[in-house]
């Protein structure tokens, strides 16, 4: 637990708690509000001037600002080396997006130092927080051998709890042709090596990537290790990985851009989360997937950045919900809660993503007189302040 001189936000314009209990709808929204962190978690939340008394607060009046939990990546790639700028301006101009290009990722990664992807993920990293991101989940994936995959996680682990083994992420050139060979490696020697460094495993199941039974045999295995499943499914086509995900309790399921009524009846029925990814068909140029669908059906919903070289090199939280709302025909505040408690429920945290007292003081304020300013001013950096476990940063 870090610990630090207590601090009261006070002059709160609008609070998101994302608690129904303490404030009004979905959002737990509270007007002239005010907010008490200390010991690394928030201590009290309430209106403004009922705060109880305590010795030796700082007391920052935010002047009206928009105070809301901090944003939960929960699905990043920040550990590659390379650029695939070419890539992109190709796919502007027509060009499709095609799995094959996670394997020029994979060159240039496997070829870099240490220091070299760290300093890659670090920058991202801290871009990310600049922008309001206080919890991130980080991939390994651009490696594909035991040793690459293993120093990904040790990189990543430097950032984050949230680490995942994308052990299935593309079949690599010397298992060329012999994807079954790759699986069982990664079955046999990987995931035992890997799983003390992974909180998650993840797989691509994709045309292209690794079929169902693939998939099937290696998420069973990380199980087996310790591992919890998350799934990269129904990106670029209709697919089997909503129906793997919910079976084996993944987390989540990302991308979810092809769904069928059965997928989602499916997802409705069960505590896997659909994270969309919008950066994704942003930066690819696909059809952004149907959110009402997904939300109105009841399936709990996250967005998040999916940050990575190929298919979203952004780690902007805010640009993600602005898309979600325009693109996505989310509403602004669907949107906000996805971001923040929505990544916490594909993580499956309870102790970040809403502030409510024992919660993580992991919280930010904008520039802004209310929340929907993060969809309706696209583009402009409006997080002021981030505190992470009550630190600012
Ligand atoms: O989440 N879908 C698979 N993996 C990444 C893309 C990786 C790449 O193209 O390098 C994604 O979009
Ligand atoms: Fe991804």
């Amino acid at each position: 637990m870090t610990s630090g001189p207590w601090t009261l936000l006070d002059g709160i314009g609008v609070l998101v708690t994302n608690d129904p209990d303490i404030g009004v709808g979905r959002l737990g929204l509270l007007r002239d509000a005010a907010l008490l962190l200390g010991d690394g978690v928030v201590q009290w939340v309430g209106s403004s001037g009922r705060e109880p008394h305590a010795d030796n607060v700082f007391r920052l009046d935010l002047d009206g600002r928009t105070v809301l939990p901090g944003f939960v990546d929960s699905h990043t790639h920040p550990v590659f080396a390379g650029d695939r700028a070419e890539e992109f301006a190709s796919r502007m101009a027509g060009q499709p997006y095609t799995a094959g290009g996670i394997r020029s990722t994979i060159a240039a990664t496997r070829a870099a130092t240490d220091a070299e992807l760290n300093a890659t993920a670090t920058r991202l990293v801290t871009e990310a927080r600049r922008s309001g991101t206080t919890t991130i989940e980080c991939k390994s994936g651009y490696g594909q051998t035991v040793a690459d995959e293993l120093r990904s996680l040790r990189l990543a682990a430097a950032h984050t709890p949230e680490t995942t083994l994308l052990a299935a992420h593309v079949t690599p050139p010397e298992f060329d042709g012999r994807t079954d060979d790759y699986v069982r490696m990664v079955i046999e020697e990987m995931i035992p090596a890997c799983a003390p460094h992974a909180k998650w495993i993840d797989v691509f199941c994709e045309r292209g990537a690794f079929d169902a039974d693939q998939c099937r045999a290696v998420l069973s295995a990380g199980v087996a290790a310790g591992m919890v499943p998350r799934v990269h499914g129904n990106q670029l086509g209709p697919g089997e990985g909503v129906r793997i995900a919910v079976e084996t309790g993944a987390a989540s399921v990302d991308h979810v851009t092809h769904t069928s009524a059965d997928d989602i009846a499916a997802l409705a029925d069960s505590t896997t989360v659909a994270t969309l990814l919008p950066g994704a068909e942003f930066s690819t140029r696909e059809t952004y997937p149907n959110s009402r669908r997904l939300l109105d059906s009841g399936v709990t919903v996250a967005v998040a950045t999916d940050c990575n070289p190929g298919t979203s090199y952004t780690t902007s939280m805010p640009l993600c919900i602005a898309l979600a709302v325009r693109e996505m025909h989310m509403s602004p505040d669907e949107a906000v809660w996805s971001a923040t408690a929505g990544g916490a429920h594909a993580l499956r945290r309870n102790d970040i993503g809403v502030l409510r007292p024992g919660c993580r003081a992991d919280v930010i304020a904008l520039d802004a007189p209310s929340h929907v300013h993060l969809a309706y001013r696209p583009g402009v950096h409006l997080v002021s302040h981030v505190w992470k476990d009550g630190i600012r940063l």
